[in-house]
């Protein structure tokens, strides 16, 4: 079977497109043909070296495959061959840890194409319990730009963020993989909206999909135009995944005793923020990581609901996995970009 590994951390050029021995299903575990792989900004940084210091190399990254059941191990009940199936994306080695919440707690927690062997393959084995069934309806490639970037919004926005019916929540980044799912995740929960984006393509595919308030930061300072969207009172709940020099913006547009959820750093590490802004207006920031896959099947829910669309941008051969990344890294999708394993 054709993989596209990495042999060493690199540029964009460290991929190598190769055949790889097709694993056989231990008990337990489950051969998932994977039809289409989404490509999120960690695997990015994976790659580049700068999330670990070490992999076992070689190393497949990725974390979101939509496929179907190619063979069942032994002891495996209530799938079939065939059945289309999403991998959850970050699940823990042990079943012993299986209810372990939240699972990124849970000591055997592996997220593929991090802690264990990823989705840019044709094939891969998970364990039974870390697939889902795809009764989503989409093609494989919509379904592949939705397990992280679902899950985790799920998480963060209702989960940590307890975004309920009526808030106005403020979400970064509104074209990106997770900011476009985020905005669907808090409009399904019966939120107002607002976003940031950089550039007018990008505000009106945020407007698109039903961003109440679009801000082009190019254009306007979102902490001004939050204040003047809540009458002067701040966001409810404030969705960061840019961290840098924005997120102590976000703390400032956010309400007393709101929250500001740390959930990415697109635009950098390393935050300094006066501490005096927390606690005097006895602010909350907190962190969200990964998801559990209650929040998974949650989302799902929704997609079939139709309330929540998948955002794909384009789909490539898996061999084209470093042209990709390019992309990304360099800001050029909206939504999510997918590889397909099975394409020439
Ligand atoms: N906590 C979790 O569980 C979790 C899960 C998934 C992802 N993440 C993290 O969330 C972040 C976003 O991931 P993603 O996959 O959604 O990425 P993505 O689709 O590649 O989008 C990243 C977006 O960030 C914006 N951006 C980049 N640098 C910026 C800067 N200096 N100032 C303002 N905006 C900037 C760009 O949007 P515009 O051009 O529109 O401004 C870019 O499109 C990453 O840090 C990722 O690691 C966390």
């Amino acid at each position: 079977m054709k993989a596209n590994v990495i042999k060493s951390f690199g540029g964009f050029d460290t991929f190598e497109y190769q055949e790889i021995e097709k694993p056989s299903p231990k008990p337990g575990y489950v051969l998932v043909k994977v039809l289409a792989t989404g490509v999120n900004l960690l695997d990015h940084y994976i790659r580049e070296g700068t999330i670990v210091p070490e992999l076992s190399f070689p190393h497949i990254l990725g974390a979101d495959a939509a496929g179907e059941v190619a063979e069942l191990g032994e002891g495996v009940n209530g799938f079939n061959v065939g059945e289309r199936v999403i991998v959850v994306p970050g699940f823990p080695g042990n079943k012993e840890d299986l209810d372990v919440r939240p699972t990124v707690t849970a000591p055997s927690f592996g997220l593929p194409g991090l802690h264990i062997s990823g989705t840019y393959t044709q094939y891969m084995e998970v364990p039974a319990y870390a697939i889902v069934k795809d009764e989503t309806g989409l093609t494989a490639e919509e379904s592949a730009t939705l397990p992280v970037a679902l899950s985790t919004a799920v998480h963060a926005v209702k989960g940590i963020g307890e975004v309920k019916a009526g808030d106005k929540v403020l979400i970064h980044s509104g074209a990106s993989g997770s900011g476009a799912i985020q905005i669907q995740v808090a409009k399904a929960l019966g939120a107002q909206v607002a976003t940031t984006v950089r550039s007018d393509e990008k505000a009106k595919f945020a407007k698109s999909i039903g961003a109440d308030l679009v801000i082009n930061t190019n254009n306007d300072d979102f902490v001004t135009k939050v204040q003047e969207w809540t009458d002067g009172a701040g966001a409810d709940v404030v969705i960061d995944n840019l961290a840098g020099d924005i997120l102590p913006k976000s703390i400032e547009a956010v309400k007393a005793t709101g929250v500001v959820v740390a959930f990415g750093f697109a635009a950098g590490p390393e935050v300094k923020f006066d501490i005096r802004s927390i606690f005097f207006a006895q602010k909350n920031l907190k962190g969200s990581m990964a998801s559990d896959i209650e929040d998974l099947t949650w989302g799902l829910e929704q997609v079939k609901a139709g309330k929540i669309k998948p955002v794909l941008d384009k789909a490539f051969p898996l061999s084209q996995a470093g042209k990709v990344h390019e992309l990304i890294s360099k800001g050029k999708v909206v939504g999510r970009h997918v590889l397909l394993p099975w394409a020439v």
